[in-house]
């Protein structure tokens, strides 16, 4: 399938198992299928635009024990590889509406990826999960029924933003870490939106423009919850809450639409 933007660019994508994917995954497909964590290996796994950055960072401030420094040695795709490296999963999740505003303004500045079209157009590819990585539907869903069986720590963006030091230290605990107060105040400091956006290891000003066009949008956009209110409208909204009924009924999990 080849989608091209208004900007001219072809992007091409293939269907994978009904999964919609950019090329360079797909020819990955076979490696990232026969890949087996070892034990102490820990893989973050987010729907896109769902926080996986600041989950990233987050990781690496307690990984290191709060020393800024040292998380400055590189930029957050280099620490955190995409799937090359992995202990068990931590999926972190965030409420769709506002994941579908995010990915929307992303796909607007990111020249990997198909131009998302008006949107009202964006709307409908988003509830039907036509979009790259497939469906938040299927990705939450997926990962909530599977947080019992295997050693899996379940976050929610919105936790997070409400009370990040306790939701830090939920992470600590998972890694098997013990920092002190002082440190976990540090860590909730320097990976808060305003330290993030302007901290160039994590606000990807070192990509290319060619690639993601910040004067566009910016990767660190809002980082707000609720920011759908402003996009939806009062049918749009209607007619998602029906679809999210149907696709997640049969989960206990609770997305507090009323966001
Ligand atoms: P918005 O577009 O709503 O602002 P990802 O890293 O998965 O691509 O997710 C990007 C989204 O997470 C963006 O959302 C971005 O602003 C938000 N984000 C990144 N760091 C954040 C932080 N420290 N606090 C709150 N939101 C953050």
């Amino acid at each position: 399938m080849a989608l091209t933007s208004e900007l001219g660019k072809q992007i091409k994508l293939k269907e994978v198992e009904g999964t919609l994917l950019q090329l360079a995954t797909v020819d990955n497909w076979n490696q990232i299928q026969s890949f087996e964590a070892k034990p102490d290996d820990l893989l973050i796994c987010t729907y896109p635009k769902a926080g996986t950055t600041w989950i990233q960072e987050i990781v690496d401030m307690i990984e290191q024990n709060g020393d800024v420094e040292k998380c400055q040695r590189a930029i957050i795709q280099q620490r955190h590889p995409f799937i090359e490296w992995a202990r068990p999963p931590q999926p972190s999740a965030r409420n769709a509406k506002d994941c579908m505003v995010s990915y929307y303004h992303f796909q607007r500045m990111n020249h990997k990826l198909p131009d998302p079209g008006t949107w009202e157009e964006y709307f409908e590819t988003f509830i039907n999960g036509k979009v790259v990585w497939g469906s938040w539907f299927d990705h939450v869903k997926g990962w909530w029924e599977m947080k019992d069986r295997y050693q899996i720590l379940f976050l929610f963006y919105e936790d997070i933003k409400r009370d990040p030091k306790h939701e830090i230290q939920k992470v600590m605990k998972f890694m098997g870490k013990n920092l002190d107060e002082t440190v976990l105040d540090k860590i909730v400091q320097e990976t808060s939106f305003e330290k993030m956006k302007e901290n160039p290891m994590t606000n990807r000003s070192t990509v290319s423009k060619s690639i993601m066009d910040q004067s566009i949008s910016p990767f660190m956009r809002k980082g707000t919850v609720g920011d759908w209110k402003n996009h939806f409208t009062v049918a749009q909204n209607e007619r998602f809450d029906e679809v999210y009924r149907k696709k997640m009924e049969g989960t206990s999990i609770n997305f507090c639409m009323e966001l």
